[in-house]
């Protein structure tokens, strides 16, 4: 599978503290059955400085254990004021930008935050939006949609790692179509989760929507081509099905890093 979301690179951001890090990521994305990773470290200007270095190790690394590595960041649109648009970090080289909202969720700053974007011509690919619009969810999924914008829901999210507010909303934006892309997020070796959130869509949800958000989406990405969205109406059995598990299914163990 391929990763678009991962914070692997040592020593940039709140992710991989170090080589160590790296290599225990590295490892445990391999038994996720990991192919591909993009280097999504969070955007700073001392990030952005120290990330080709610390790329250009990781690259060599991974090669080792069989993974390709792309490049990428994730980018707060708070901080949209100290990017160089001109020298954005696009996903995998694409015209997709990896965008977290956490800072500013109102429909106003998300409308301003995408324009920006597409006035420099970034397609911009919304992270975990079901950590960030609890209370707001029909309204800024439909805000979004109209914008273009795609959606990637983390793997935790689904395995229940932040908890049951969260997978409930995670199941909510699959339930009506609205989930692109599945990715780890991992900021340490215990988030790689793909291959268990996998498993758990596959009890509730059609194969051809899984492997959309799990294979074919990611595949596009970082092509560079369209992705596509499922728009199937759920059955009265799997909305009972994920009625059930939202509320009543265990959660995974919740982990330390939530950042
Ligand atoms: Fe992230």
């Amino acid at each position: 599978m391929i990763d678009l979301h991962c914070h692997i690179l040592p020593g940039i951001d709140d992710g991989a503290r170090d080589l160590a890090d790296t290599l225990d990521m590295l490892e445990a994305a391999r038994h996720d059955a990991i192919k591909v990773i993009v280097c999504t470290s969070h955007f700073s200007p001392d990030a952005d400085s120290a990330y080709d270095e610390a790329f250009d190790e990781v690259q060599e690394l991974a090669r080792r254990d069989g993974i390709k590595v792309c490049s990428g960041m994730e980018y707060d649109s708070a901080a949209f004021g100290e990017v160089n648009f001109s020298r954005v970090r696009r996903l995998a080289g694409t015209d997709y930008i990896l965008v977290d909202f956490r800072s500013n969720t109102s429909p106003e700053a998300v409308r301003l935050a995408v324009y920006k974007l597409n006035v420099h011509g970034l397609q911009p690919v919304a992270a975990h939006p079901e950590r960030l619009f609890y209370d707001d969810l029909p309204r800024m999924v439909k805000l979004l949609d109209k914008l273009g914008v795609k959606l990637q829901i983390n793997a935790r999210s689904i395995t229940g790692g932040y908890g049951r507010r969260t997978r409930k909303a995670a199941f909510w934006l699959l339930m009506h179509g609205a989930c692109h892309l599945v990715a780890n997020d991992a900021h340490r070796k215990d988030g790689f989760r793909m291959c268990e959130a996998r498993h758990l869509l596959s009890l509730f949800f059609p194969d051809e929507y899984v492997r959309l958000v799990f294979d074919e989406n990611p595949a596009a990405l970082v092509a560079g081509q369209p992705l596509n969205s499922f728009r199937t109406a759920p059955t009265l059995r799997q909305r009972i099905g994920v009625w059930f598990f939202t509320r009543f299914g265990k959660c995974s163990k919740r982990h330390k890093k939530e950042a």
